[in-house]
């Protein structure tokens, strides 16, 4: 290894780098320690996207790899290369409803795929390993939050695939002594966030004058936390967190999907001067559909981090930017993702 897992020049393997997350987090990083050293590792799938990171591009401290996490004799030559100090690993299929129509992906990414990174850091002897979780383990709770001491309970296929991730992480830690932290978050919005995803979904649409779907009576609640305010946290627990232990990262922003979808339609209707309240539909509800999801973060919060964004600040900065980079996401809506969309939703 070339330094310590907590010096400040650092180089740092991120896994899924092309996505909302990661990508974020890259920019985010490379603002705050420009001595360090980016790797970023991602097979670019549909979610993956080079151009979430165009403007670091020619930063010479960022380094990029078109690879599939689940292939160990790349990685090998990618970790010998650079011989990274952490590893962060975002990369994981990620979107509940696909992993409930093809389950397959997220078995073998961010299962195998886990694995595969884990043995590599493993064998090269790497300073940390960060696994990005999601409360989604847990499973719904009507009251009250879960701690990090509490029993999983996923409910969906990603969910599921996710808790299977973290269990593997938990038993190279136990069995290799291998230096893992878990962190766990709420739902996620902000920039660069995939159209497929609830927050986007409706912006989009809304603009583009289409129907809103909201699924089941629209009261399933979730906590919602800016992009940014999870980059800060994981930054913080990378270099002040504990291996072996596990973090909960929540915004307390908790909120009804419907709430949330009326503040958005309220936010477009008055920037496009048009009312489209209207547009909001709802459709038959996702099976297995959790219905709350809360986590006590008191343990983060203890470390000194708190979010920085209020949900209503947050979404009209969302907003802005989603109208702001139309071209961003009509590439994406036309693509791929249309089909499945279209499979979703039928044609509208
Ligand atoms: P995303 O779908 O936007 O991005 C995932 C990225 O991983 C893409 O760039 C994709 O190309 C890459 N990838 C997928 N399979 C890969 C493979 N086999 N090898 C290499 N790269 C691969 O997802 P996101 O929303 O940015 O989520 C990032 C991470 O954060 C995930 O692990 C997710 O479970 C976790 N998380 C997300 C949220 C959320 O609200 N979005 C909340 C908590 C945790
Ligand atoms: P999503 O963004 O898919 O995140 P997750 O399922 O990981 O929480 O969905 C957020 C919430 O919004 C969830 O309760 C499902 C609901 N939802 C809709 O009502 N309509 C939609 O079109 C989508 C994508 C989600």
């Amino acid at each position: 290894m070339t330094q310590t897992a907590h010096s400040a020049k650092q180089t740092v393997l991120v896994t899924g780098g092309a996505g909302f997350i990661g990508s974020n987090f890259i920019r985010y990083f490379l603002r705050r320690n420009p001595l360090s050293i980016v790797i970023n590792v991602d097979k670019l799938t549909y979610a993956g996207n080079p151009e979430n990171l165009k403007d670091i591009e020619e930063n010479e401290n960022y380094h990029f790899f078109r690879a599939d996490i689940c292939d160990k004799a790349v990685l090998r030559g990618i970790f010998d290369k650079y011989m990274p100090d952490v590893v962060i690993n975002f990369a994981a299929e990620s979107h509940v409803d696909r992993s409930i129509i093809e389950p397959e992906e997220f078995l073998k990414t961010n299962i195998y795929g886990t694995y595969s990174l884990l043995e590599i850091a493993r064998e090269k002897g790497i300073g940390l390993f960060l696994q990005v979780s999601t409360d989604e383990v847990y499973g719904s709770i009507e009251s009250g939050s879960f701690r990090e001491d509490s029993p999983l309970s996923p409910n969906s296929p990603y969910a599921a695939s996710k808790a299977g991730a973290d269990m593997l992480v938990r038993a190279y830690n136990k069995t290799y002594g291998f230096p893992a932290i878990i962190t766990r978050c709420a739902n996620n919005y902000g920039p660069y966030q995939f159209p497929e995803k609830l927050i986007p979904l409706v912006i989009i649409n809304a603009l583009n004058g289409k129907l809103v779907p909201i699924y089941g009576d629209g009261k399933n609640r979730r906590d919602w936390i800016y992009v940014a305010d999870h980059c800060s946290a994981i930054e913080l627990i990378f270099k002040k967190g504990v291996p072996g232990e596990i973090y909960n990262i929540d915004s307390g922003e908790e909120r009804e999907n419907i709430e949330v979808v009326k503040m958005i339609l309220k936010e477009v209707s008055e920037r496009i001067g048009k009312d489209v309240i209207s547009l909001i539909n709802f459709v038959k509800d996702r099976p297995g559909h959790d219905r709350r999801y809360s986590m006590d973060s008191s343990k983060l919060r203890a470390m000194g981090w708190s979010p920085s964004y209020f949900f209503e600040y947050g979404i009209r900065q969302t907003i802005d930017w989603y109208m702001e980079n139309r071209q961003w996401w009509q590439r994406i809506i036309s693509g791929e993702y249309m089909q499945y969309y279209e499979r979703q939703y039928g044609a509208r």
